[in-house]
């Protein structure tokens, strides 16, 4: 490993070369933008372009066979996730895969295990739990101000808000679901962050499509297959329980981005960005603000955090053992919609 280490992206889309491409771009100390590669080589030179990337490679395997490159960002469509991560495990490289880390919880172990086997990291990228926000309540919950958690509610619910319509976000064969794989797994995750990441045990849930039309082929009409809505309910070891809504489309007032989480010495809740305390002061019940600031989450201290992790062999925080639960939870969704019934995952 040279002084700067060697990055490529896979997938030069929206989320690629906006978030991964332009904030590794942003270390230019301690990255090299080495390569790139999409299945569409125009997007992939149009990338190599805009960042002065040396490399627009012509497979994805080819990429992975350079022994030069050290990082590689996997942020193609969700179908992808899984395969291409393990084989860029299995050639030696740190990878950084977006969310969903794959499609379902039997993807995200095989990961899980390429990895142990390849003694490199792999790290979700769930930009969520990198703002200077989560950070603070995660200090905050560890310090036990909030005292014993035992019940959250979390969600993003949108009005309108289906993601390109025929696209791979709408075809459950790319994506695996809709969003409750898209947005569940940042909010989702945020709050088992937050409480430590227990073990799911049941979950019982709806999901719904009442928005979306369903493909029509015949009529060469694009459609989605995936839920537009879901919500439920989970269990967790210990005892504590997890609300959730999660919709691309709905008819409410507006997109709600929150969690909630009930300690029996304090509440917190993240809404919309703002970040609350619920306590009692001096007698009374008391609503604290803490002063920290809500940076968005596409910033690049996730990315920072990953670069230092790979040199100095720091455990990054956002592990594929925790998303494997996280998608569990997922898995049981779709199970209990179909089923009409709770699922038991507790031995999964
Ligand atoms: N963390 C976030 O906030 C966030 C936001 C948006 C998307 N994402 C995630 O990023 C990933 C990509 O989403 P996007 O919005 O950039 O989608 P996109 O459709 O804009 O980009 C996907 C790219 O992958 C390319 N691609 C398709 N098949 C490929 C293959 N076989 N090999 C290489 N490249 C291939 C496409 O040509 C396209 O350029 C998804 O997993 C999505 O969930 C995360």
């Amino acid at each position: 490993m040279g002084s700067k280490l060697k990055y490529a992206l896979i997938g030069c889309g929206g989320c690629g070369v906006g978030k991964h491409l332009a904030s590794y771009a942003l270390c230019p100390d301690e990255i090299e933008l080495y390569g790139v590669y999409d299945v569409d080589p125009a997007r992939a030179e149009a990338a190599a372009r805009k960042h002065g990337v040396a490399h627009v490679f012509a497979t994805y395997q080819a990429l992975l066979a350079d022994p030069a490159v050290d990082i590689v960002s996997v942020v193609t469509p969700n179908a992808l996730h899984a395969p291409i991560s393990i084989a860029a495990l299995q050639a030696g490289k740190h990878v950084h895969v977006e969310k969903p880390i794959a499609m379902n919880a039997a993807e995200a172990r095989a990961i899980v295990a390429a990895k142990n086997a390849a003694g490199r990291w792999c790290m979700v990228a769930l930009n969520n739990r990198f703002t200077e926000q989560a950070q603070f309540a995660k200090r905050f919950v560890d310090e036990g101000q909030l005292g014993e958690i035992y019940h959250a509610r979390c969600g993003w619910r949108r009005r309108r808000g289906i993601p390109g319509l025929g696209g791979w976000f709408t075809t459950k064969s790319l994506s695996g679901g809709g969003p409750v794989i898209d947005l569940g797994v940042h909010y989702f995750d945020l709050t088992l962050y937050l409480m430590g990441y227990p073990a799911p045990t049941t979950v019982s849930a709806m999901a719904y499509q009442k928005f979306g039309p369903l493909p029509d082929p015949a009529q060469g009409r694009p459609g989605m297959d995936v839920e537009d809505l879901a919500a439920g309910f989970a269990r967790l070891a210990g005892g504590a329980s997890v609300a959730f809504e999660f919709s691309w489309a709905s008819n409410i007032q507006q997109e709600t981005i929150y969690l909630e989480l009930l300690g029996t010495r304090a509440g917190l809740s993240l809404v919309n960005g703002e970040l609350r305390i619920f306590t009692e002061v001096g007698g009374q019940v008391a609503d604290l603000i803490p002063q920290v600031r809500n940076a968005g989450a596409w910033g690049n201290s996730e990315t920072r955090h990953f670069i230092d992790c790979v040199r100095t062999g720091r455990e990054p925080l956002a592990k594929p053992e925790e998303a494997v639960k996280m998608m569990q939870i997922i898995d049981a969704i779709y199970a209990s919609s179909q089923a009409g019934r709770e699922i038991d995952i507790s031995a999964a």
